[in-house]
């Protein structure tokens, strides 16, 4: 089989070597990949928002299954321009990757079908919303309604900085058509969950649960990154928790996305946070996590293709997807400066044994070297069956890693492990 996967980061290259697992697959191109996902796959330079020029490469080049994994060709519409030409994909149709899309539409969804998450007001209109944020509690939390770069959400502890958020959004426009309409909504406390779950829009099979450390700095200080390492599996997420989540919010999200007309196929992410007073759901992402696809996909046991396939042909209720009793960490190893300004173009030397266990972020081909391309370089990972094991034996694997300017978190799954001593 000739596969295609759309996307050029740690995720892609973390699900592409699992593709690679099966005997079937004779090739897969990755548009437009990276220097490091060179190593497992066939690069083509053209951008994961190209959706008519990746269209016509799939069409010429006889792709047999497609994996969009990013989410801007999702929300533009990908996979129903690569189902048009008869190329089955992994990924949900823009109609149902709105649900990461449009905050306004999924907090309206969550309120609509009783599934429990934070309160919320919608802004469209400056005045008002600086107005409500007068008197509303602090700190609070304020989301562009659109995809912002992960960068959308802010938490304000003073009115002050309520203030700014919403004149840089609304008015400055910081994050584009993103900030048209705004979400304020309130703050909840708790460990943090990621749960990414497979579904083929009626059956929902939550893969194992992970915890993302989205902070810059050591003890969660700093700014908010894409994520800067994981742990799997997440040792707040109690099987009792779970239970209840997959009667509160995963089976409720997938009817109500059914009953809205908009059946979501494929790998559906739910950010949850473990509230005081029960699981809340703080966001949904219509796509594998990065870095959490890092740890959760090592511990996959069941073939990923076969998976994603049943996803795709509504027969994930008779497959089976099977995770290893075992703990996986992965650390990211970022350019000193990330996620404010840092520097590129340093050689990355990763060594031999070592590659397996690498999902290349940034780096880019010169020649036959590796050098740097972004702020999130490489993540390393580790397979083990206690967690602390699986965190020093990533940390070990990162040490031999080497470029210029390097940084990373020297805490990844420290609170993790605190948690189970508990
Ligand atoms: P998001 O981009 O929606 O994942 O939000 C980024 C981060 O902001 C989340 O991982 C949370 O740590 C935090 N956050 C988002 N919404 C809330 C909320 N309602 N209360 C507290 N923290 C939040
Ligand atoms: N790691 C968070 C995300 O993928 O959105």
């Amino acid at each position: 089989m000739k596969l295609l996967v759309v996307g050029g980061g740690g995720r892609e290259h973390a699900i592409i070597k699992k593709l690679k697992a099966n005997p079937s697959v004779e090739t897969i191109f990755a548009l437009p990949g990276n220097g490091g996902i060179a190593h497992d796959a066939v690069c083509v330079p053209i951008g994961a928002k190209e959706v008519s020029k990746i269209v016509a490469f799939a069409v010429e080049n006889q792709i047999d299954y497609a994996v969009v994994a990013p989410d801007d060709p999702l929300v533009l519409g990908c996979v129903d321009a690569l189902e048009e030409k008869g190329i089955p994909c992994f990924g949900p149709k823009k109609n149902a990757a709105i649900i990461e899309g449009s905050k306004v539409f999924s907090k309206e969804l969550m309120k609509k079908y009783g599934i429990p998450t934070a309160s919320y007001e919608v802004f469209t209109d400056l005045e008002k919303a600086l107005e409500y944020v007068k008197t509303a509690p602090l700190p609070t939390v304020i989301k562009a309604d659109g995809l912002a770069l992960g960068k959308g959400v802010i938490i304000a502890e003073t009115r002050e900085e309520a203030k700014e958020a919403l004149v840089s959004m609304m008015q400055d426009k910081k994050f584009g058509a993103s900030g048209d309409q705004v979400v304020i909504e309130e703050f909840l406390t708790g460990p943090e969950v990621s749960v990414l779950s497979f579904t083929d829009g009626e059956t929902v099979v939550p893969m194992i649960s992970s915890m993302d450390h989205k902070r810059a700095l050591d003890h969660d200080q700093g700014l908010n990154t894409g994520g800067m390492g994981t742990i799997a599996p997440n040792p707040y997420y109690t099987e009792s928790i779970a239970r209840e989540c997959m009667e509160t919010i995963f089976l409720p999200t997938i009817r109500a996305m059914k009953s809205e007309g908009r059946t979501f196929k494929g790998c559906l992410y739910f950010g949850l946070m473990l509230t005081p007073k029960g699981p809340r759901v703080i966001e949904y992402n219509c796509r594998f996590g990065d870095p959490e696809t890092q740890v959760v996909l090592p511990l996959l046991e069941s073939d990923l293709l076969t998976v994603m396939m049943a996803v795709t042909e509504g027969k994930l209720a008779s497959t089976e997807v099977k995770f290893a009793d075992k703990s996986a960490a992965c650390v990211i190893l970022a350019s000193k400066g990330y996620p404010a300004s840092y520097e590129k173009g340093f050689k990355l030397e990763i060594p031999a044994d070592v590659w397996p266990h690498a999902d290349v972020a940034g780096a880019k081909l010169d020649g036959d070297d590796l050098l740097t391309n972004g702020g999130r370089v490489v993540g390393i990972s580790a397979v083990a069956d206690e967690l602390k094991d699986a965190i020093d034996a990533a940390y070990a694997r990162a040490a031999r890693v080497t470029f210029e300017n390097r940084y990373f978190r020297k805490d990844i799954g420290a609170r993790a492990l605190k948690a189970k001593e508990n």
